[in-house]
């Protein structure tokens, strides 16, 4: 499997290096001081911790120094993957049957998380997912908030898309909204979470609600997780 070499400054809050066989994380703080960071790092782990205990494939962490975690390298980018326009049906429900369990397990644990289709990666056929900051917990919203106040409805509005009761729907809007993709897969998405009533009485207006807060936050200076 072709592996991306180049270090990608993203337009997140990550630096990440790709290693030989691990990935190097730098977390940025853009607006939470520099002197709650190990109190962040920890807040890090702790949600790493949920992640894991609530049963999700997620990459080993192999160890951490402050806000720079080295992690297990998962595969590549299921947002590369599913550019490709020939990708076959039951492809794409392999790879969407282990999202749901991720998402599943979520919902099951109350556990948040954000499903943007680019926090997933695929090793050997096993779905990864690969992102931990921000760490969805009371915690780390409220000491964001915080440092933040000018834009507290915005986080929160922002963040209540990352609950687990969210997240069928969430991962929708993001597929919805990404051009790049292959459109039988954002189909055969909500297709199976319809049949198999992960979503309830289907609203598309929920899915496009989803992707209007998160474009108008996003276009906001200074809105930032971090
Ligand atoms: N453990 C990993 N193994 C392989 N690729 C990874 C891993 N972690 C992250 N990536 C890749 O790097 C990208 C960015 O990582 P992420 O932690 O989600 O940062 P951000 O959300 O700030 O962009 C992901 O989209 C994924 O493709
Ligand atoms: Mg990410």
């Amino acid at each position: 499997m072709m592996k991306i070499m180049k270090n990608i400054p993203t337009v997140n809050d990550t630096h990440i290096k790709f290693k030989a066989n691990y990935v190097e994380k730098t977390y940025i703080l853009k607006k939470i001081s520099p002197e709650k960071s190990s109190l962040v790092s920890r807040l890090i782990c702790d949600y790493y911790e949920d992640l894991k205990n609530a049963g999700i494939s997620i990459p080993k962490l192999l160890s951490k120094r402050g806000l720079i975690f080295n992690f297990e390298y998962c595969g590549s980018g299921l947002m590369e993957i599913l550019k490709n326009k020939k990708l076959t049906n039951s492809y794409m429900k392999n790879l969407l049957n282990q999202i749901e369990t991720i998402l599943k397990n979520c919902r099951k644990n109350k556990v948040g998380l954000d499903p943007h289709i680019k926090n997933f990666t695929l090793l050997d056929d096993k779905v990864f997912y690969v992102d931990t900051f921000p760490p969805v917990s009371k915690e780390y919203i409220n000491l964001l908030i915080r440092h933040n106040k000018e834009f507290k409805k915005e986080i929160k509005l922002h963040l209540k898309n990352y609950k687990p009761n969210k997240l069928f729907y969430h991962f929708l809007a993001d597929l919805k909204k990404t051009k790049e993709l292959n459109k039988n897969f954002y189909k055969i998405a909500k297709d199976n979470f319809i049949k198999k009533r992960y979503i309830r009485n289907f609203d598309m207006e929920k899915v496009n609600e989803i992707i209007k807060i998160e474009k108008s936050n996003i276009s906001k200076t200074g809105f930032t997780l971090s």
